[in-house]
C-alpha cells in the first residue's frame, strides 16, 4: 500500500463566544490544519468524510453563544470548526454501517474533510437518482417523531417517513412496542412514554435540535412537550388525540404560543376526507422529487470561504442625543418605569471616512409592535428575536434620514426604514438591513407601519395563512390595531363577510364605520364570549385571524366551520402572563379539520414588491383606511409602548421623534 495522502483541510472556525448579532468576522477560514485520507485500521467505528454540502440554520446562533443553561444544544468550543448538519460522503469507514463511497447527512463539521468519531447522528442516503444532494439538509433531512407509533396508522406513518429519508422517533406504552418499533418497523429510536417521568426530557433526549414533523396521535400533556420541542416551520399533523377521548373535562394545552414563536402549522384532518389518495401515496412522493414536480428553494452560497457570511446572514440587527434604556428584564405587564429616557449620550455627526459600511441616522419615527414585549423577557429558548440588552437603548422599527454614510448603497439625504434605536440619533454597522424609501407620496410614518411590518403581517397572514375564498366568514381579534384593521379591510375587498372584536366601544365603531367590518363587538363587554361568538357567527367561522389567544382562542375553536383556517399571528393576551392560559378545544381541529398555522412576517419579505404593488394603489385610490395614534417625543415613548398591552392605542402606535 502506498502512502496514504496527507492535504490540507480548510475549516470555519468559530473565534471567541458571540454577544448580539453575529458577524461573519467571528469566525475564520483557515487552511491550516491538514488530515490524512486515509483511516488507521487499527480503530473501528470511526468515518472519514468529505463534506458536501453544509447547511445554515438559525439554531446555531445559540450554539455560538457560551450558553450554560436554558437551551437544548451545546455552545461550540473557541478555537474549533464550528458544526451542523450537512451531507457528505464517506471516503474511509472502519464503522461495519459505513463503506467507501456511502452519502450520509447528518452533523459534520464545517470543514473540507472530517474524522467523524461519534457516527450516531448520520444517516445513510438511499435516493440520490435526481434528487439534488443538500435536499438532504433540508427536505429531506426531517426529524420525525410518532406518537401511539405501535398503533396501525403510527407503524405504517414511521415507515414512510423512513422511506422518505427522514429520521423517525415513535413513543409507546410497553418495552415490547418499542422493541417492535425499533427491530420491526426501522424507527431510528423508540421510547415508553409510561417509564419517562418528563416528557419534555425524554424529547430533548432523543431530538436534541428538536423536531421538524409531529404525527399527532395522543394529545394532552405529550403535545404540550412536543411543541416545547419543535423546530423552527414545523409541521403537527393531528390525527389523534386518544389521551383525551376518555376525560370528562380534557387537559388544557398552554404551549400553543410557540405555533407562533416556531411558525408551526398544525392541522386537523379525518381520513375518510382523503380516501381518493390513500393507495397513491407511496409511489407518489419519491418520483414527484425525482421528476423535479417538488419546489423547493435553497439559497446556496459555495465554498467554506462564504460560509460565515451565509451564517451570519441569517440574522439581521443592530447600534446611539436623547435615548430610551431599557433598564432591566421585565416579568409580567412592561411600565413605562422599565424604560428611561436619559440625554447621557453623545455621538459625533460625522462618520471617519476610512471606516467603510457605516450609515448615520437621524430617527424620524419609531414604531411600537407587540413582539417587543418578548425582547423585554429574559433570553429564552425559541424565541425568533433577541433580547434587549439591559442599560442599552431599545431597538426597533423606524424611519429615518441618512445624515452621513459611507456605504456604497445609501447617501446623505435618503430616507430609509428598517431596525433602528430608540434615540435621536443611531450609528449603524449593518445597513445592509434597511429599505430605501422609494415612495414619498405617502406620509413617511406608513413606512413603519401599513407599508412596513405591519402591512406586511396583514398581507402575508391573510391571503397567504387564510386560503380565503369569496363568502368566507371572517373573523378577527384585536381588529382596531395595526394589523387587525388591513386584515379585515383585505377580507372585505376578497369577498368575505368580516367581524372584529375590540375592546372599547370606539374602537368597535371605528370597526363598523371606518374600516367597513360587517359587525363589531367590544370583548371587554361580553360575559360569555362563547355565546357572542355564537350571536356573530350563527352558522361558524371560515377563517380566524388570531391575534390574541387565551380564552378567545378556546372559544373560537368549537365555532368553527369544516376545514376553517386559523392563521395564528400573535397571542397578545398571553405575552405578559407567566404561565399561559390553557387551551382545552384543540380536538375540535380534528373534528372539523381545521388548519392552524403560525407564521412570522420576517420569513417572507421575498413578497415584499408584490406586497407594495398591491398595497400603494389601495392606499392612492382611497381603498384602504388607516389609522395611526401618534405620540410626539421619545420622552413619550415608554408610555406609547407599555399602553399596546391595555389597549390604549386606538389603531397603529407611532412615536413621532421629528416631523418630516
Ligand atoms: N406573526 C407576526 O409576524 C406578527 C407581526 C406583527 C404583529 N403580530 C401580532 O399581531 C397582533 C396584533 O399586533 P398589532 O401590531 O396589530 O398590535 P395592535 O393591535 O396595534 O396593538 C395591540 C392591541 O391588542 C389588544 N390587546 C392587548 N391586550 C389584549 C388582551 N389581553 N386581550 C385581547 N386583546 C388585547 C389591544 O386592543 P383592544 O382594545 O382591542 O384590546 C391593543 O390595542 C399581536 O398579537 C402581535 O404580536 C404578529
Amino acid at each position: 500500500m502506498g502512502e496514504a495522502v496527507v492535504v490540507r483541510n480548510k475549516q470555519v472556525i468559530l473565534k471567541d463566544y458571540v454577544n448580539g448579532y453575529m458577524k461573519p468576522s467571528d469566525m475564520v477560514v483557515t487552511s491550516d490544519n491538514t488530515i490524512r485520507l486515509e483511516l488507521p485500521k487499527v480503530e473501528d467505528g470511526l468515518i472519514l468524510s468529505k463534506n458536501l454540502y453544509l447547511s445554515c440554520d438559525p439554531y446555531m446562533r445559540n450554539r455560538m453563544g457560551n450558553v450554560v443553561v436554558g437551551t437544548y444544544v451545546t455552545s461550540f468550543t473557541p478555537g474549533l470548526p464550528i458544526c451542523g448538519y450537512g451531507v457528505a460522503r464517506v471516503l474511509d469507514s472502519t464503522h461495519p454501517d459505513f463503506k467507501k463511497g456511502d452519502l450520509v447527512w447528518g452533523v459534520v463539521n464545517w470543514e473540507e474533510y472530517s474524522l467523524i468519531t461519534d457516527t450516531t447522528s448520520l444517516i445513510k442516503i438511499q435516493y440520490i437518482d435526481n434528487v439534488p444532494l443538500s435536499y438532504y439538509t433540508g427536505i429531506l433531512g426531517d426529524f420525525v417523531f410518532v406518537s401511539a407509533a405501535s398503533g396501525a396508522v403510527g407503524q405504517l406513518v414511521g415507515q414512510f417517513a423512513k422511506l422518505l429519508g427522514c429520521y423517525v422517533v415513535g413513543s409507546v406504552g410497553s418495552k415490547e412496542k418499542v422493541d417492535l418499533l425499533k427491530n420491526k418497523f426501522g424507527f431510528n429510536e423508540a421510547f415508553n412514554y409510561k417509564e419517562e417521568r418528563d416528557l419534555d426530557a425524554a424529547l430533548k433526549r432523543y431530538f436534541p435540535n428538536g423536531i421538524d414533523i409531529y404525527f399527532e396521535n395522543v394529545g394532552g400533556e405529550m403535545l404540550d412537550a412536543v411543541l416545547n420541542n419543535m423546530r423552527i416551520h414545523g409541521r403537527i399533523a393531528v390525527c389523534g388525540m386518544i389521551s383525551q377521548y376518555n376525560l370528562d373535562r380534557v387537559e388544557g394545552i398552554y404551549n400553543l404560543h410557540l405555533l407562533i414563536l416556531k411558525r408551526i402549522r398544525m392541522q386537523g384532518f379525518l381520513v375518510f376526507d382523503h380516501y381518493h389518495l390513500y393507495p397513491k401515496f407511496l409511489d407518489m412522493i419519491v418520483p414527484l422529487i425525482q421528476e423535479g414536480k417538488i419546489a423547493y428553494i435553497e439559497d446556496m452560497v459555495e465554498g467554506l470561504e462564504n460560509a460565515p457570511a451565509a451564517l451570519a446572514g441569517l440574522y439581521t440587527g443592530k447600534n446611539v442625543g436623547k435615548q430610551v434604556i431599557f433598564k432591566d428584564y421585565v416579568n409580567g405587564y412592561p411600565k413605562e418605569s422599565d424604560m428611561i429616557v436619559t440625554s447621557d449620550a453623545t455621538i459625533c455627526l460625522e462618520l471617519p471616512k476610512d471606516d467603510g459600511g457605516l450609515v448615520l441616522l437621524k430617527n424620524l419615527y419609531l414604531s411600537c409592535d407587540p413582539y417587543m414585549r418578548g425582547r423585554m423577557s429574559k433570553p429564552f429558548e425559541g424565541t425568533y428575536v433577541d433580547s434587549f440588552v439591559p442599560g442599552s437603548p431599545i431597538s426597533g422599527y423606524g424611519v429615518a434620514e441618512v445624515l452621513d454614510s459611507t456605504h456604497p448603497d445609501f447617501k446623505k439625504g435618503d430616507l430609509i426604514s428598517g431596525s433602528t434605536n430608540w434615540e435621536e440619533y443611531s450609528l449603524i454597522t449593518n445597513p445592509e438591513s434597511l429599505i430605501k424609501i422609494q415612495h414619498t407620496d405617502v406620509p413617511l410614518s406608513y413606512h413603519i407601519g401599513i407599508l412596513g411590518m405591519a402591512g406586511m403581517t396583514a398581507y402575508v397572514g391573510f391571503y397567504e395563512f387564510c386560503s380565503p375564498k369569496k363568502g368566507d366568514i371572517v373573523f378577527v381579534s384585536a381588529a382596531s390595531g395595526a394589523v387587525g384593521q388591513l386584515v379585515g379591510q383585505f377580507a372585505k375587498l376578497y369577498g368575505c363577510y368580516v367581524v372584529g372584536s375590540a375592546g372599547s366601544k370606539e374602537k368597535v365603531d371605528l370597526l363598523k364605520n371606518k374600516f367597513g367590518f360587517d359587525e363589531a363587538f367590544n370583548y371587554k363587554e361580553e360575559q360569555n364570549l362563547g355565546a357572542a361568538l355564537k350571536r356573530y357567527f350563527p352558522n361558524g367561522i371560515d377563517i380566524y385571524f388570531e391575534n390574541v389567544g387565551g380564552k378567545m382562542l378556546d372559544e373560537v375553536l368549537p365555532n368553527m366551520r369544516l376545514q376553517g383556517r386559523i392563521a395564528v399571528c400573535g397571542m397578545i393576551s398571553q405575552y405578559n402572563l407567566d404561565r399561559h392560559e390553557g387551551i382545552y378545544n384543540l380536538v375540535f381541529l380534528l373534528m372539523k379539520r381545521i388548519r392552524m398555522q403560525g407564521f412570522i412576517v420576517i420569513d417572507h419579505y421575498h413578497l415584499y414588491p408584490r406586497f407594495m404593488e398591491t398595497m400603494l394603489p389601495l392606499i392612492q385610490e382611497r381603498k384602504i383606511t388607516y389609522i395611526e395614534d401618534t405620540v410626539e417625543g421619545l420622552e413619550n415613548a415608554p408610555a406609547a409602548l407599555v399602553g399596546l398591552f391595555t389597549g390604549k392605542n386606538v389603531g397603529k402606535q407611532v412615536v413621532a421623534i421629528v416631523h418630516e
